[in-house]
């Protein structure tokens, strides 16, 4: 059988001919690295936490948030198995925690599983998840290798409907504990749910995309939702955009971890 190559890669993402930026690499340099205004978010887009207002957690629900903040991965996973914090885990086959390396410098967060994930209880294996590992692929990269793959919420909603508030709610302790777990370099943010619900800001992807934010202290870009780019094929293009600039963000935050080591005394 024929080896996959890049190229195949490249047209499976609609974009043969090679797309390249057209700034060197040195003005393609991310932004919020070149310039430091951009960094802080602006008023509506809060480093987002649960909101009171939307919970009001009695006891119990406080005590849960502390233990899954202590969580390490040996347990976390049978704790998201057997979670029951919101409705989902009736509707559910089974929870999908997440799956990759551990130590990922690089993060993708997803909506939440559907179908087959909700079957397999791994994110992101049906057609989206192809696409994704395509797009994976096409920057040398493999779910395996440095790059751990989550979901805003670990259950299925039913019919694959939009997560309610109460359920993201429930869910981000978990989403919070990977990236702690993690301390990945990078977070991507698939989609517009995964978008708003990191940043905390009602907005469109379209503002959203082309800036680096931040999660938790973490960089963060936006980019489309694999399944909406199945269904939009144009925006394939600013999908690798998008995937270009977090691969430069991860680039410009090692070298300057290089100089700073270099710089240090010994
Ligand atoms: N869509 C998502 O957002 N996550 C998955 O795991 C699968 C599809």
């Amino acid at each position: 059988m024929r080896m996959v190559d890049r190229v195949d890669i490249l047209r499976e993402l609609g974009l043969l001919p090679v797309w390249r930026l057209r700034a060197p690499p040195s003005a393609a340099a991310p932004r919020e690295i070149a310039s430091p205004p951009t960094v802080s978010p602006p008023p509506t887009m809060r480093d987002a936490a649960i909101d009171p207002a939307r919970t009001a957690p009695g006891a119990g629900a406080v005590e849960r948030v502390a233990r899954i903040a202590t969580l390490g991965w040996s347990d976390f996973a049978a704790d998201v198995q057997a979670c029951t914090a919101c409705g989902l885990c009736r509707s559910r086959r089974q929870a999908v925690p997440g799956v990759g390396d551990a130590g990922a410098e690089w993060m993708f967060v997803g909506e939440a599983p559907g179908a087959e994930e909700d079957a397999r209880g791994e994110p992101f294996v049906g057609q989206a998840g192809r696409l994704l590992d395509n797009m994976l692929a096409a920057l040398g990269m493999r779910r395996e290798r440095n790059v751990y793959i989550a979901n805003v919420l670990k259950c299925r909603p039913p019919g694959n409907r939009t997560p309610e508030p109460g359920e993201v709610d429930a869910c981000r302790p978990y989403l919070d504990r990977q990236i702690a777990l993690t301390r990945p370099k990078l977070i991507v943010a698939l989609g517009r749910s995964a978008a708003t619900t990191l940043l905390g800001v009602d907005a469109t992807i379209a503002s959203l995309r082309g800036r680096v934010h931040r999660y938790q202290g973490v960089p963060l870009i936006v980019t489309y939702h694999p399944a909406y780019l199945l269904r939009n094929l144009p925006d394939k293009a600013k999908a690798w955009e998008d995937l270009c600039l977090a691969r430069a963000t991860v680039r410009a935050l090692s070298d300057a971890g290089l100089q700073s080591a270099a710089a240090a005394p010994n």
